[in-house]
């Protein structure tokens, strides 16, 4: 099936922070730039046509020195654990995680949850 985007800054996505555009290169509208804080999460509703795995493609930008690990879940439940979205060189520099992870058929919660006291990279979109 088409990939399909989902932005971070539009719902039915929710960021644990503010949605901002200060830094270029995003997509939509802005990116989502989570609270520094463990736990700051960024969730987005997707859909799948069928059930199975699935690659899902996070866009994000960390122009930091340190790695802004997450938790990503899916429907509840964690496909990794402090997983390592690592320095990009710049705010403006975008990169592409890609995990593959279990769906149903339809709608799926998913979300990724600082696990560090620096919150997310900046989190520009999924895409599934
Ligand atoms: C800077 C940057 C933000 C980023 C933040 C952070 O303030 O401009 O986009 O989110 O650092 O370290 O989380």
């Amino acid at each position: 099936a088409a990939t399909i985007r989902y932005e971070a800054e539009s719902a039915p996505a929710t960021c644990d922070g503010v949605v901002e555009s200060n830094h270029t290169g995003y997509s939509g509208s802005g990116f989502c730039n989570s609270n520094n804080a463990v736990g700051a999460a960024n969730q987005f509703t997707v859909n799948a046509a069928s059930a199975g795995t699935a690659t899902l493609a996070i866009r994000y930008a960390h122009g930091g020195t340190d790695i802004r690990s997450a938790d990503i879940l899916v429907n509840g439940a964690a496909v990794e654990t402090a997983s390592a979205f690592s320095a990009t060189g710049a705010w403006t520099t975008w990169s592409t995680k890609t995990v593959t992870i279990p769906v149903n058929a339809g709608s799926n919660t998913i979300r990724l949850v600082a696990s560090t006291a620096s919150g997310l990279a900046n989190i520009d979109y999924v895409e599934i």
